[in-house]
């Protein structure tokens, strides 16, 4: 059994670590996949059973996460060995590969928002479509993955405290901060309102559609950052005293209030100036194709937005890579005794490197995503509820300490080991048929 380092790292204050696990989970997942996925499949109908899910899947497993890190105060694979024994190594090891997977992708798509915000600045042409061909493959996309890799390795070089959370302090305010402002100016557009009844309006079929299930869930895995360790690495450097329930919740709702309000800026935006045709288009581009074109049609205003836009993505996805690198960090300095420095580098690198036929080829992204950012988290969220459920031996009594005035304990109990483990199986199933 592993047990955790004395000499582990920790946050210098609560604010910090919630600054950190909310910028690990607002990402890209919250202002591109979640804008995109809410258009694909029924507005507001979408809205709700996402909030639905995030409360009875995703808070629960993020719970679950919390208290396993701080409980071991070791990285997954060690954490999980130490509640469950040697045989949950493999569940570890699962979400390393995911963690590997998902920034070696993820990096790719972080380059080109690094290289949008450079765009935006000058202005974007007219013709957003050949300029998204011309930077999201091939050498220029290379070029700019490997940048935001390196920017992503100099922070983790930092360490807890004086990189994650220092960043994270300064970037996730700024970020809350850029994507409200643009939301505030986009109601003030004419035309803004078709924007809301398409973002708004419910299609209560959709609603019961499996598929529709499915997307919704697995969005609220990859968009809390659940299902491959990230939170649960970030709790092992919590204090013992924390209320991981209610922080928890705050996350949680933060995360949700990223998307939403996000939602707000991209849809009023788009209908205003008449873009709303292109909406539909569930592609990787839309947002990167039909957002600048309106940016292009707006003028010098579409220059300062686009750009706040664009970097307000970068801070975003800056601190999600931030938390996919931590993962596979610090696993080598535990389980293999590796200097922070050394597995940096070297882990920062082999990373950059799977990333590259990402960078040269869209298709392989997209199964990138499909595999590691939808299966492998929600494989990984089901394992994660069935341990925590059925094999940890006292996870209420864990998670107890630190929030002795939290009444949903029982709740959260039967939750993790009925209704998730049930609505993931289902979605597994579900994405499984779609790949196939
Ligand atoms: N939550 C991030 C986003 O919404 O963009 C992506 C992500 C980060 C997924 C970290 C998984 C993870 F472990």
């Amino acid at each position: 059994m592993a047990d955790a380092p004395e000499s582990r790292e920790q946050w210098g204050s609560r604010t910090g670590f919630i600054l950190a696990a909310v910028g690990s989970a607002v990402g890209l997942g919250n202002m591109w996949r979640f804008s995109y996925l809410t258009a694909e499949n029924g507005g507001a109908a979408f809205l709700v059973l996402y909030l639905v899910l995030v409360a009875a899947v995703g808070l629960p497993v993020l719970l679950a996460e919390l208290v396993i890190g701080r409980g071991s105060r070791l990285s997954p694979i060690g954490a999980l060995a130490h509640y469950g024994g040697s045989r949950w190594r493999l569940l570890g090891g699962l979400f390393l590969a995911s963690g590997f997977l998902i920034l070696a992708y993820y990096s790719v798509i972080a380059g080109w928002t690094l290289r949008y915000a450079l765009t935006a600045l000058g202005g974007f042409g007219p013709d957003s479509g050949a300029y998204f061909e011309q930077v999201s493959t091939g050498a220029t996309a290379v070029g700019w993955h490997l940048a935001f890799m390196a920017l992503t390795i100099a922070i983790i070089l930092g360490g807890v405290n004086r990189g994650i959370e220092r960043v994270s302090i300064v970037l996730m305010p700024l970020l809350f901060a850029i994507i409200c402002g643009i939301a505030i100016y986009a109601a003030t557009l004419p035309g803004a309102d078709a924007g809301y009844d398409f973002y708004l309006s419910i299609d209560l079929a959709q609603m019961l559609d499996f598929k529709v299930l499915a997307a919704a869930a697995s969005q609220a895995f990859f968009s809390l950052s659940l299902g491959m360790g990230a939170i649960l690495t970030y709790a092992s450097y919590v204090r013992e005293d924390e209320n991981l329930p209610n922080e928890a919740v705050i996350i949680a709702t933060a995360d949700f209030a990223v998307a939403f309000v996000a939602g707000l800026a991209v849809f009023p935006l788009l209908f205003a100036l008449g873009l709303e045709s292109k909406v539909g288009e569930s592609t990787l581009g839309a947002l990167f194709i039909t957002l600048p074109s309106a940016f292009h049609e707006m003028g010098f205003a579409g220059q300062v937005v686009g750009t706040l836009f664009f970097v307000a993505l970068v801070f975003g996805a800056l601190t999600s890579a931030m938390s996919l690198l931590e993962v596979v960090v610090a696993t080598a300095i535990d389980q293999l005794g590796w200097g922070r420095p050394f597995a940096t580098m070297a882990l920062g690198s082999l990373c950059a490197l799977l990333g590259v036929p990402a960078a040269l080829d869209l298709d392989v992204l997209g199964l990138m995503d499909q595999i590691a950012g939808s299966l492998f988290l929600v494989f990984g969220g089901l394992m994660l509820s069935i341990f925590v459920g059925f094999v940890m031996p006292d996870p209420v009594g864990e998670a107890r300490q630190g929030a002795e005035g939290v009444r949903w304990f029982g709740a959260w109990r039967l939750l993790v080991r009925t209704v998730v483990p049930a609505v993931l199986l289902v979605v597994l199933w579900q994405s499984i048929r779609a790949l196939g």
